[in-house]
């Protein structure tokens, strides 16, 4: 398999694990509210899981994968299209997760722990089917569709993303 490809797989395993410890961090959120020891610390290193999924693997694949692929299958319409819905629609449920967590964290707790559990739930719901879609149906087909120069075209935009992302 190509190593980009075999890396992706790799990121999912821990976007699955980043969801047990989300899960684990909402039942706690919910039995022991934002006062319990540590529950906000937990919350914040999740945080830190869900920032690093969406830096590299979601840009990984929009600005690297996507692009090459979708000269061979319209990326307006079909797969393409709806992956990307869902990256946009995980962004707005991480911003409403850190919008809430930020308010715990500064003392704010009227309703946004309710708020936060929430967008954890929605996460949970969204990322499952999504790393399924891709693993089941995206990625084989990146596999019979492109040629070896392509994924050397894949691997080139995804160095000059990441150097675009930080600067030498
Ligand atoms: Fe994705
Ligand atoms: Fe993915």
């Amino acid at each position: 398999m190509e190593p980009i490809l075999e890396e992706l797989f790799r990121q999912h395993r821990d976007a699955e694990a980043m969801l047990v410890k989300l899960a684990a961090g909402i039942v706690r959120l919910r039995h022991e509210g934002a006062g319990g020891p540590g529950v906000v610390g937990e919350l914040i290193e999740i945080r830190k899981d869900i920032q690093g999924e969406v830096r590299s693997h979601f840009r990984e694949e929009e600005l690297a994968l996507f692009p090459v692929l979708g000269r061979h299958i319209d990326s307006s319409t079909g797969p393409i299209a709806m992956l990307m819905e869902e990256h946009a629609l995980f962004r707005q449920l991480e911003l409403q997760f850190e919008e809430a967590l930020a308010s715990l964290e500064s003392g704010h707790h009227n309703g946004w722990a309710e708020k936060l559990c929430e967008a954890g739930d929605a996460i949970a719901q969204l990322l499952p089917p999504h790393i399924e879609k891709e693993e089941s149906v995206l990625f084989p087909m990146a596999e019979s569709i492109l040629e070896e120069g392509e994924w050397a075209e894949v691997r080139r935009l995804w160095s000059e993303a990441m150097q675009a992302a930080e600067p030498a």
